[in-house]
């Protein structure tokens, strides 16, 4: 009896706690592909927040101070690699890509951080409004 209760209870919060948004493993940024989006997207102070970070943590060293591009891409325009939706970016930024250049950030940067650069990189977009997904 008791057994059960427990398994029931254990199957429902680890299904609470996959489905957390918070939850800083990758089955979360592969489930949530198309559903996450960036809470602080137009948000002025996240954005400044987001800049002084992208700035510190030396993300400007390959992609420029404005995000416009150098050894890495330029972040600003509509040419993207992936979809560029909120979790793509996120996940590139938190685990890096691999064979290239861009390294991950996950443990440097807390996911808080992450949200707040993208809000940053979002901020500086000069593409083709008709092409924006996030
Ligand atoms: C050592 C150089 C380097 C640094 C430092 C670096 N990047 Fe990158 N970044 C790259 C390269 C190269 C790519 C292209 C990877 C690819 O081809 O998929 C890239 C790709 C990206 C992409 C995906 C672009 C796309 O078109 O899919 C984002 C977003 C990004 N970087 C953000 C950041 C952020 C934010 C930081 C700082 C936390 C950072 N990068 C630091 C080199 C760098």
């Amino acid at each position: 009896m008791i057994g059960r209760f427990w398994r029931l209870w254990l199957t429902w919060a680890t299904l609470f706690l996959m489905t957390e948004p918070i939850w800083p493993q990758e089955p979360f940024v592969i489930l949530a592909e198309e559903t996450v989006k960036n809470p602080y997207t137009g948000n002025p102070e996240a954005i400044a927040d987001g800049e002084r970070l992208f700035l510190e943590t030396g993300c400007h060293g390959c992609h420029g101070h404005t995000a416009e591009g150098a050894t890495g891409p330029d972040l600003t325009d509509d040419v993207w690699r992936y979809r560029p939706t909120d979790a793509t970016l996120f996940k590139a930024i938190s685990v890096g890509r691999p064979g290239t250049l861009m390294p991950p950030w996950e443990g440097k940067l807390t996911p808080d951080q992450i949200w707040k650069i993208i809000a940053f990189i979002r901020s500086k977009y000069r593409g083709d409004p008709s092409k924006i997904v996030w």
